[in-house]
């Protein structure tokens, strides 16, 4: 295995999101949460990335990254409702400028997680307009941006997002709520399809080789709480479906129906040109009956399974084959597939350079056994605003001290960077 080298064209990055990284941005709902005080910590200027991405991409270049996955903040580029700011626009033409002469392929997020603060009044996913609102939105941006990108994510984690936010309550609108989870899960799949459809037909007059399209999903490895329990098992089987698989599904076939629970059907089948994964970690299911909501079963605490050996400083298991298992398991729609997050938080950064090491491993595993696999991104290149955690978690290749703004390459980002160059693994680890 220590053998294995990468395909030459693969992708090496780091990923960010606006909100996370950016600093200030005043018009969208998560600072409006943040300012009632519902977060312990506030994104304030978080990395000041707005004003410092140069001085950012200059550090992923220096550590040999080829690409870099970022995100386009929808409250700066129509801050009301209809109205486009040129100067956003204008910025972030900037930072693809400034991507490109870094040698950095960018790979452009829409959707990730923050809405206008205009259209969170108006009842944000839930409202009717929202598929053709964010459609216009995205219009507007490929018209722009278009003609230099080639690889757009429009929603990220978007099971993760309907959960948090209208099953569990934890993020802004804060609702709980399984109508109207499942009414934002449908208008999230509207969504993307629109997308879908205005970036190609865009970039067909633009340049019509270039634009690949996707979403990043969220996927956790689900286990069993109790390995000889066959209803922790039927549990465990649901989750996944519904968590990992049920959106990238629906888009592929244009439509999902299981009885009593899904019933959807889409304008079109067949909008994914990629399929973006996000994998940190496994989670253990315990089934709680056989009706719903039971039957989904309850995450048992980490803490409490005796499988479990590392975890990050969020208390999140720390398990690489999983990654293995589920790109083995998403390989079975045939779309390429892109790594679009895989990091860890940890204060000690030798287990950064484990994790990393651990993860292409499996990765490479992954590879050789036929998963078509294109790129992989590290979350994330700086330390950031780690949403609902605040600034506490260190997710960074990057340091960042947030007094000064000053960015410190950390050991773990020069092992990466060496992969980056070479594509293939130090055999000493
Ligand atoms: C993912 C999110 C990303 C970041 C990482 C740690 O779920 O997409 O923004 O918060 O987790």
């Amino acid at each position: 295995m220590s053998q294995f080298a990468f395909p030459e064209t693969f992708l090496w990055g780091a990923a960010t999101s606006a909100h996370q990284v950016e600093g200030n941005n005043i018009r969208n709902d998560w600072w409006k949460w943040e300012e009632e005080g519902r977060f312990s910590d506030r994104s304030g200027k978080a990395c000041d990335h707005w004003n410092r991405f140069r001085e950012d991409f200059k550090l992923a270049k220096s550590l040999r990254h080829n690409a870099h996955r970022f995100s386009i903040e929808w409250s700066r580029i129509e801050p009301e409702e209809g109205y486009f700011d040129p100067e956003a626009l204008e910025h972030y033409r900037e930072v693809i400028r400034s991507l490109k002469s870094n040698g950095l392929e960018p790979v452009v997020t829409l959707f990730h997680f923050t809405l206008p603060l205009w259209l969170a009044r108006e009842g944000g996913w839930l409202s009717a307009r929202a598929p053709e609102l964010f459609k216009r939105f995205t219009a507007k941006v490929v018209e722009v941006l278009g003609g230099e990108v080639s690889y757009w994510v429009t929603l990220n984690e978007p099971v993760v997002y309907v959960f948090k936010s209208y099953l569990a309550g934890d993020w802004p609108p804060g609702e709980r709520s399984y109508e109207k989870a499942y009414l934002v899960f449908v208008h999230l799949l509207k969504a993307h399809v629109l997308a879908y459809d205005a970036i190609k037909d865009s970039i067909a007059i633009l340049n019509p080789e270039k634009a690949r399209v996707g979403i990043a999903q969220h996927v956790s490895f689900f286990s069993p709480c109790y390995t000889d329990s066959w209803k922790d098992k039927l549990s465990v089987w649901l989750r996944n479906l519904i968590f990992n698989h049920l959106f990238v599904k629906a888009l592929i076939r244009g439509r999902i129906f299981y009885p009593g629970i899904f019933r959807i059907r889409l304008r079109r089948s067949k909008t994914l040109d990629f399929i973006g994964l996000n994998y940190y970690t496994r989670s253990f299911v315990h089934n709680r009956g056989l009706r719903i909501p039971g039957i989904y079963g309850d995450i048992c605490p980490v803490g409490h399974h005796p499988d479990v050996i590392r975890r990050n400083s969020l208390a999140w298991e720390i398990y690489p084959l999983g990654f293995f298992q589920l790109v083995k398991d998403f390989s079975r729609y045939k779309l390429p597939i892109l790594i679009a997050e895989n990091g860890i938080c940890t204060r000690q950064d030798s287990e950064r350079s484990q994790f990393i090491v651990d993860h292409l491993r499996e990765l490479g595993r992954a590879i050789e056994w036929g998963a078509p696999v294109i790129g992989y991104f590290y979350w994330s290149l700086l330390d950031n605003y780690e949403w609902a955690d605040g600034f506490e978690p260190r997710f960074g290749l990057i340091e960042v001290n947030y007094k000064t703004q000053e960015r410190t390459i950390r050991p773990s980002a020069l092992l990466y960077a060496e992969i980056c160059k070479t594509g293939v693994l130090p055999v000493s680890i």
